[in-house]
């Protein structure tokens, strides 16, 4: 079974009004859609936005469903000047760009415990979604996803993100995903469009530009559904 999580219901509407036979369920304060697409299992659900919202959603989903691999779909700010909105990333590692216990002595982005900066996607998974997106005629960018609690809409942060981690994508949920599947042992990856440069025109061509990159994520995904584990 696939699950797949998106922060806004604006990124889940085609994947969950493309599944057959939906049952919806409640678990831990969150709504999900179990179906099947194209005679394949799925389970996808609108965790909210942020990282605690996407974490409480991606624990409820792993403990409820045992899902063999999750997808975070949705869309993100550019951080980098090759990728244009509309474009199409494939997460190769993540990391928690707001994580900061540097005055402890530990390096920016380290999470304490595990002692880790980046989560590495599922490489399986990574390399199918990049066949799913090549399938629909899209051209998908291998980057690094830098999330946090932060819309980030000024040049100052992003470049701050960019340098700091290698970042070349910003939004606010799939290291989240991933710390809790790293912690639960359940594979990730992430897929994000482009809806912004997460610069001073963000606030402006995001509300704009939302639908359509999360449609183009989207497709990718339900082409992953349908393909993974053949
Ligand atoms: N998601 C889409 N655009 C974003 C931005 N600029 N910052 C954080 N998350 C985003």
């Amino acid at each position: 079974m696939v699950g797949i999580i998106a922060a806004m219901q604006i990124e889940l509407d085609l994947i969950k009004s493309s599944l057959d036979n939906v049952e919806e369920e409640k678990h831990g304060g969150v709504t999900f859609y179990k179906g099947e697409y194209k005679g394949r299992q799925a389970v996808a659900a609108v965790c909210g936005i942020g990282k605690v919202f996407a974490a409480l959603c991606t624990e409820a989903m792993i403990l409820t469903y045992s899902p063999d691999i999750i997808i975070n779909t949705g869309v993100a700010g550019s951080l980098s000047e090759g990728l244009h909105i509309l474009d199409c990333t494939v997460a190769e590692r993540c990391v928690q760009h707001d994580m900061d216990t540097s005055p402890l002595g530990d390096p920016v982005g380290m999470i304490s415990g595990i002692n880790r900066i980046y989560f590495d996607t599922d490489k399986y998974g990574a390399d199918l979604l990049c066949d799913c997106y090549k399938s629909i005629g899209v051209r998908p960018v291998p980057c690094t996803v830098a999330s946090g609690d932060v819309f980030v809409a000024d040049e100052e942060k992003k470049a701050y993100i960019r340098d700091t981690f290698g970042a070349s994508v910003c939004e606010m949920e799939g290291a989240a995903i991933a710390h809790v599947c790293y912690v639960n042992e359940t594979p990730f990856v992430i897929s994000r469009a482009i809806s912004d440069g997460a610069d001073g025109d963000a606030q402006i061509d995001f509300p704009v530009m939302c639908k359509t990159a999360a449609e183009r994520s989207s497709k990718a995904v339900l082409e992953f559904i349908k393909r993974y584990g053949e």
